[in-house]
Protein backbone atom coordinates (compact mmCIF):
# COMPACT_ATOMS: atom_id res chain seq x y z
CA UNK A 1 0.00 0.00 0.00
CA UNK A 2 1.37 3.07 -0.97
CA UNK A 3 1.84 5.93 1.80
CA UNK A 4 -0.83 9.17 1.90
CA UNK A 5 -0.48 12.69 2.31
CA UNK A 6 -2.57 12.19 5.75
CA UNK A 7 -0.51 9.13 7.32
CA UNK A 8 2.56 11.71 7.23
CA UNK A 9 0.94 14.75 8.57
CA UNK A 10 -0.65 12.61 11.66
CA UNK A 11 3.17 11.85 12.75
CA UNK A 12 4.01 14.95 13.69
CA UNK A 13 3.14 17.28 16.89
CA UNK A 14 -0.91 18.50 16.16
CA UNK A 15 -0.94 15.14 13.53
CA UNK A 16 -4.73 14.52 14.48
CA UNK A 17 -5.81 18.59 13.50
CA UNK A 18 -2.79 18.41 10.76
CA UNK A 19 -4.53 15.14 8.73
CA UNK A 20 -7.90 17.20 7.82
CA UNK A 21 -5.59 20.81 6.42
CA UNK A 22 -3.15 18.57 4.37
CA UNK A 23 -5.69 16.56 2.87
CA UNK A 24 -7.27 20.06 1.92
CA UNK A 25 -3.92 21.44 0.80
CA UNK A 26 -3.71 18.16 -1.53
CA UNK A 27 -7.45 18.47 -2.73
CA UNK A 28 -6.37 22.20 -3.99
CA UNK A 29 -3.63 21.15 -5.43
CA UNK A 30 -5.57 18.30 -7.43
CA UNK A 31 -8.01 21.17 -8.39
CA UNK A 32 -5.49 23.94 -9.14
CA UNK A 33 -3.06 21.47 -11.34
CA UNK A 34 -6.30 20.44 -12.84
CA UNK A 35 -7.26 24.42 -14.11
CA UNK A 36 -3.44 24.73 -15.37
CA UNK A 37 -3.64 22.04 -17.87
CA UNK A 38 -7.33 23.12 -19.27
CA UNK A 39 -6.39 27.25 -18.82
CA UNK A 40 -5.52 27.76 -22.59
CA UNK A 41 -8.82 26.53 -23.72
CA UNK A 42 -11.21 28.35 -21.28
CA UNK A 43 -8.94 31.61 -22.04
CA UNK A 44 -8.00 31.62 -18.76
CA UNK A 45 -4.52 32.56 -19.70
CA UNK A 46 -3.28 36.15 -18.87
CA UNK A 47 -3.92 39.26 -16.64
CA UNK A 48 -7.05 39.89 -14.38
CA UNK A 49 -7.37 43.59 -15.22
CA UNK A 50 -6.65 43.72 -11.48
CA UNK A 51 -3.28 44.55 -9.38
CA UNK A 52 -2.33 42.63 -5.53
CA UNK A 53 -1.87 44.49 -3.01
CA UNK A 54 1.84 44.26 -3.55
CA UNK A 55 1.31 46.10 -6.92
CA UNK A 56 2.04 43.34 -9.45
CA UNK A 57 -0.78 42.41 -11.71
CA UNK A 58 -2.73 39.41 -11.19
CA UNK A 59 -2.94 37.15 -13.15
CA UNK A 60 -6.62 34.95 -13.88
CA UNK A 61 -4.62 31.90 -12.27
CA UNK A 62 -3.85 33.71 -9.51
CA UNK A 63 -7.58 35.14 -8.61
CA UNK A 64 -9.24 31.43 -9.83
CA UNK A 65 -6.02 29.55 -7.64
CA UNK A 66 -7.01 31.94 -4.87
CA UNK A 67 -10.26 31.11 -4.64
CA UNK A 68 -10.27 27.13 -4.99
CA UNK A 69 -7.60 27.10 -2.23
CA UNK A 70 -9.51 29.45 -0.02
CA UNK A 71 -12.66 27.24 -0.63
CA UNK A 72 -10.40 23.82 0.27
CA UNK A 73 -9.36 25.74 4.29
CA UNK A 74 -13.26 26.52 4.06
CA UNK A 75 -14.10 22.86 4.04
CA UNK A 76 -11.75 21.67 6.34
CA UNK A 77 -13.32 22.94 9.48
CA UNK A 78 -10.20 23.27 11.13
CA UNK A 79 -8.80 26.46 10.00
CA UNK A 80 -9.95 29.99 11.46
CA UNK A 81 -8.20 32.60 8.64
CA UNK A 82 -6.01 32.61 5.51
CA UNK A 83 -3.56 35.16 4.67
CA UNK A 84 -3.11 34.98 0.75
CA UNK A 85 -0.54 37.09 -1.08
CA UNK A 86 -3.82 37.49 -3.25
CA UNK A 87 -6.16 39.22 -0.54
CA UNK A 88 -5.06 42.48 0.78
CA UNK A 89 -6.35 41.70 4.31
CA UNK A 90 -6.65 38.79 6.39
CA UNK A 91 -9.59 36.23 5.04
CA UNK A 92 -11.68 35.17 8.15
CA UNK A 93 -14.27 32.12 7.45
CA UNK A 94 -17.20 33.11 9.05
CA UNK A 95 -18.04 30.16 9.84
CA UNK A 96 -15.31 28.66 11.81
CA UNK A 97 -14.22 31.39 13.58
CA UNK A 98 -13.36 29.42 16.85
CA UNK A 99 -10.96 26.85 14.72
CA UNK A 100 -7.44 26.64 16.13
CA UNK A 101 -5.18 27.19 13.12
CA UNK A 102 -4.53 29.92 10.24
CA UNK A 103 -2.73 29.20 6.65
CA UNK A 104 -0.49 31.35 4.88
CA UNK A 105 -0.56 30.43 1.34
CA UNK A 106 0.75 32.10 -2.30
CA UNK A 107 -1.65 30.30 -4.38
CA UNK A 108 0.36 30.85 -7.49
CA UNK A 109 4.20 31.24 -7.05
CA UNK A 110 5.83 31.90 -10.26
CA UNK A 111 3.02 33.35 -12.21
CA UNK A 112 5.31 34.62 -14.75
CA UNK A 113 5.70 31.26 -16.09
CA UNK A 114 2.31 30.85 -16.85
CA UNK A 115 1.93 32.00 -20.70
CA UNK A 116 4.91 30.22 -21.59
CA UNK A 117 4.11 26.73 -19.76
CA UNK A 118 6.52 26.98 -17.76
CA UNK A 119 6.71 25.31 -14.11
CA UNK A 120 4.50 26.96 -11.29
CA UNK A 121 4.07 26.24 -7.92
CA UNK A 122 1.31 26.69 -4.27
CA UNK A 123 2.84 27.38 -1.10
CA UNK A 124 1.99 27.03 2.29
CA UNK A 125 2.57 27.23 6.17
CA UNK A 126 -0.40 27.00 9.40
CA UNK A 127 0.41 27.80 12.31
CA UNK A 128 -2.01 27.65 15.65
CA UNK A 129 -3.33 31.16 16.75
CA UNK A 130 -2.34 33.16 19.51
CA UNK A 131 -5.68 35.15 20.25
CA UNK A 132 -8.54 32.76 22.12
CA UNK A 133 -10.96 31.24 20.18
CA UNK A 134 -13.74 33.33 21.27
CA UNK A 135 -12.43 35.59 19.70
CA UNK A 136 -12.51 36.86 15.68
CA UNK A 137 -8.96 35.73 14.39
CA UNK A 138 -6.96 38.80 13.93
CA UNK A 139 -3.20 39.79 11.53
CA UNK A 140 -1.74 39.53 14.50
CA UNK A 141 -2.41 35.54 14.91
CA UNK A 142 -0.19 35.52 11.62
CA UNK A 143 2.63 37.21 12.46
CA UNK A 144 4.40 34.10 13.85
CA UNK A 145 8.34 33.37 13.38
CA UNK A 146 9.21 30.56 11.72
CA UNK A 147 10.46 28.86 14.84
CA UNK A 148 6.37 28.08 15.61
CA UNK A 149 5.36 27.10 12.21
CA UNK A 150 3.47 23.69 12.62
CA UNK A 151 3.86 22.55 9.07
CA UNK A 152 4.68 24.09 6.06
CA UNK A 153 5.40 23.02 2.13
CA UNK A 154 4.59 23.23 -1.31
CA UNK A 155 3.02 22.11 -4.52
CA UNK A 156 5.01 22.07 -7.92
CA UNK A 157 2.63 22.04 -10.67
CA UNK A 158 5.04 20.29 -13.33
CA UNK A 159 5.86 17.25 -15.59
CA UNK A 160 4.38 15.52 -12.72
CA UNK A 161 2.35 17.31 -10.15
CA UNK A 162 4.82 17.02 -6.98
CA UNK A 163 3.09 18.12 -2.72
CA UNK A 164 6.69 18.23 -0.50
CA UNK A 165 5.75 19.21 2.73
CA UNK A 166 7.11 18.91 6.63
CA UNK A 167 5.07 18.54 9.88
CA UNK A 168 8.62 18.94 12.07
CA UNK A 169 8.99 15.25 11.08
CA UNK A 170 11.96 15.73 8.33
CA UNK A 171 10.42 16.60 4.96
CA UNK A 172 8.52 14.52 2.68
CA UNK A 173 7.61 14.60 -1.07
CA UNK A 174 4.42 12.63 -2.61
CA UNK A 175 3.74 12.53 -6.16
CA UNK A 176 -0.17 12.72 -7.79
CA UNK A 177 -0.82 9.17 -9.18
CA UNK A 178 -2.96 9.74 -11.38
CA UNK A 179 -3.59 5.94 -11.68
CA UNK A 180 -4.91 5.78 -8.46
CA UNK A 181 -5.83 9.85 -8.24
CA UNK A 182 -4.29 10.49 -5.47
CA UNK A 183 -1.19 11.93 -3.88
CA UNK A 184 1.51 8.68 -3.11
CA UNK A 185 4.90 9.12 -1.19
CA UNK A 186 7.73 9.16 -4.10
CA UNK A 187 10.30 11.05 -2.15
CA UNK A 188 10.40 9.87 1.53
CA UNK A 189 12.71 12.27 4.15
CA UNK A 190 14.32 14.05 1.61
CA UNK A 191 18.12 15.02 2.43
CA UNK A 192 19.88 18.00 0.37
CA UNK A 193 22.84 17.17 -1.19
CA UNK A 194 26.13 18.84 1.37
CA UNK A 195 27.81 19.31 -1.80
CA UNK A 196 27.23 19.54 -5.78
CA UNK A 197 24.27 21.08 -7.53
CA UNK A 198 23.65 24.49 -8.53
CA UNK A 199 23.62 28.51 -7.61
CA UNK A 200 19.90 29.53 -8.74
CA UNK A 201 19.62 33.06 -8.58
CA UNK A 202 18.41 36.01 -11.25
CA UNK A 203 21.78 37.17 -12.00
CA UNK A 204 20.85 40.06 -14.11
CA UNK A 205 20.24 41.95 -10.93
CA UNK A 206 23.95 41.40 -9.84
CA UNK A 207 25.00 44.85 -10.37
CA UNK A 208 22.00 46.73 -8.06
CA UNK A 209 22.44 43.29 -5.01
CA UNK A 210 23.46 45.02 -1.38
CA UNK A 211 25.45 43.95 1.28
CA UNK A 212 28.76 42.92 -1.38
CA UNK A 213 26.60 40.14 -2.86
CA UNK A 214 27.93 40.27 -6.43
CA UNK A 215 31.39 40.17 -5.02
CA UNK A 216 30.42 37.08 -2.81
CA UNK A 217 28.77 35.52 -5.51
CA UNK A 218 31.68 35.55 -7.67
CA UNK A 219 33.58 34.24 -4.75
CA UNK A 220 31.41 31.34 -4.00
CA UNK A 221 31.32 30.37 -7.81
CA UNK A 222 35.08 30.64 -8.06
CA UNK A 223 35.43 28.43 -4.97
CA UNK A 224 33.21 25.97 -5.52
CA UNK A 225 32.81 25.64 -9.40
CA UNK A 226 28.89 25.20 -9.22
CA UNK A 227 26.83 25.63 -12.01
CA UNK A 228 23.81 28.05 -12.71
CA UNK A 229 19.83 27.17 -13.60
CA UNK A 230 17.33 29.53 -13.01
CA UNK A 231 13.54 29.23 -14.01
CA UNK A 232 12.18 32.44 -12.23
CA UNK A 233 9.64 29.96 -10.05
CA UNK A 234 10.94 29.80 -6.46
CA UNK A 235 8.87 26.44 -5.74
CA UNK A 236 10.74 25.40 -8.88
CA UNK A 237 13.92 26.76 -8.41
CA UNK A 238 14.01 25.42 -4.25
CA UNK A 239 12.85 22.25 -5.45
CA UNK A 240 15.82 21.63 -8.09
CA UNK A 241 18.13 22.77 -4.48
CA UNK A 242 16.82 20.45 -2.66
CA UNK A 243 16.92 17.69 -4.49
CA UNK A 244 20.32 18.31 -5.92
CA UNK A 245 21.47 20.11 -3.60
CA UNK A 246 23.59 24.25 -4.00
CA UNK A 247 21.82 27.15 -2.95
CA UNK A 248 18.66 29.78 -3.77
CA UNK A 249 18.93 33.60 -3.51
CA UNK A 250 16.87 36.49 -3.80
CA UNK A 251 18.86 39.59 -1.95
CA UNK A 252 17.40 42.89 -1.83
CA UNK A 253 18.44 44.94 -4.46
CA UNK A 254 17.80 48.80 -5.58
CA UNK A 255 14.56 48.07 -6.80
CA UNK A 256 13.39 45.49 -3.92
CA UNK A 257 15.35 47.56 -1.51
CA UNK A 258 13.91 45.02 1.50
CA UNK A 259 14.36 41.74 -0.65
CA UNK A 260 11.24 40.91 -3.12
CA UNK A 261 9.80 37.30 -1.96
CA UNK A 262 7.58 37.30 0.76
CA UNK A 263 8.31 36.55 4.75
CA UNK A 264 5.23 34.89 5.41
CA UNK A 265 3.83 33.00 1.89
CA UNK A 266 7.34 32.14 0.41
CA UNK A 267 10.55 32.92 2.64
CA UNK A 268 9.10 31.06 5.91
CA UNK A 269 7.32 28.12 4.61
CA UNK A 270 10.33 27.40 1.85
CA UNK A 271 12.68 27.98 4.72
CA UNK A 272 10.65 25.11 7.36
CA UNK A 273 10.96 22.53 4.34
CA UNK A 274 14.84 23.17 3.41
CA UNK A 275 15.61 23.22 7.45
CA UNK A 276 13.81 19.95 8.02
CA UNK A 277 15.84 18.23 4.83
CA UNK A 278 18.35 19.06 6.84
CA UNK A 279 19.38 22.67 4.47
CA UNK A 280 20.13 25.85 5.97
CA UNK A 281 17.89 28.60 5.59
CA UNK A 282 19.18 32.48 6.27
CA UNK A 283 17.48 36.43 5.64
CA UNK A 284 20.84 38.48 5.68
CA UNK A 285 22.22 38.11 8.98
CA UNK A 286 19.65 35.80 10.66
CA UNK A 287 18.04 32.29 10.40
CA UNK A 288 14.82 32.79 8.29
CA UNK A 289 13.15 31.17 11.12
CA UNK A 290 14.27 33.45 13.64
CA UNK A 291 12.64 36.71 11.23
CA UNK A 292 9.61 38.22 13.36
CA UNK A 293 6.92 38.85 10.83
CA UNK A 294 5.85 42.48 11.42
CA UNK A 295 3.31 42.79 8.44
CA UNK A 296 1.53 40.19 6.31
CA UNK A 297 3.00 41.16 3.19
CA UNK A 298 6.73 41.56 4.51
CA UNK A 299 9.48 41.21 1.77
CA UNK A 300 12.73 40.15 3.21
CA UNK A 301 15.88 38.96 1.55
CA UNK A 302 16.64 34.90 0.90
CA UNK A 303 19.28 32.68 0.70
CA UNK A 304 18.75 28.91 1.12
CA UNK A 305 19.89 25.65 0.51
CA UNK A 306 23.08 23.48 1.34
CA UNK A 307 24.76 24.28 4.82
CA UNK A 308 28.10 24.91 3.44
CA UNK A 309 27.28 26.95 -0.01
CA UNK A 310 24.85 29.47 2.16
CA UNK A 311 27.50 30.18 4.99
CA UNK A 312 30.50 30.15 2.29
CA UNK A 313 27.99 32.85 0.16
CA UNK A 314 27.86 35.21 3.31
CA UNK A 315 30.62 35.07 4.87
CA UNK A 316 31.85 36.48 1.22
P1 LIG B 1 4.80 35.21 -7.57
O1 LIG B 1 4.57 34.67 -8.95
O2 LIG B 1 4.07 34.44 -6.52
O3 LIG B 1 4.58 36.69 -7.47
O4 LIG B 1 6.31 34.93 -7.16
C1 LIG B 1 7.34 35.30 -8.03
C2 LIG B 1 8.63 35.26 -7.29
C3 LIG B 1 9.25 33.89 -7.12
O5 LIG B 1 8.51 32.81 -7.52
C4 LIG B 1 10.51 33.94 -7.93
O6 LIG B 1 11.55 33.34 -7.20
C5 LIG B 1 10.76 35.39 -8.15
O7 LIG B 1 9.54 36.05 -8.01
C6 LIG B 1 11.31 35.67 -9.50
O8 LIG B 1 11.60 37.01 -9.61
P2 LIG B 1 12.42 37.63 -10.84
O9 LIG B 1 11.51 37.56 -12.03
O10 LIG B 1 12.69 39.03 -10.38
O11 LIG B 1 13.68 36.83 -11.02
MN1 LIG C 1 5.53 33.59 -5.19
MN1 LIG D 1 1.95 34.18 -6.29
Amino acid sequence: MPTTLSRIASEGKHGHDMMPIIQGVGRAAIEISALLRGAVFRGALGAAGAENVQGEEQQVLDVLSDEIFLEEMRSTGFVCAVGSEEQEELLVIEEYTDADYLVLVDPLDGSSNLDVDGPVGTIFSIVKRKSANSERPHVSDTLQAGSEVIAAGYVLYGPSTMLVYSVGEGTHGFTFNPASARFELSHDNIRIPETGGYYSVNESNADQWSDGMGEKLENLKKDTGLGMRYVGAMVADVHRTLLKGGVFLYPADGKNTTGKLRLLYEAIPMGFVMEQAGGKSMSKDMLVSEVQPEALHQRVPVYLGSKTYVDGLLKG
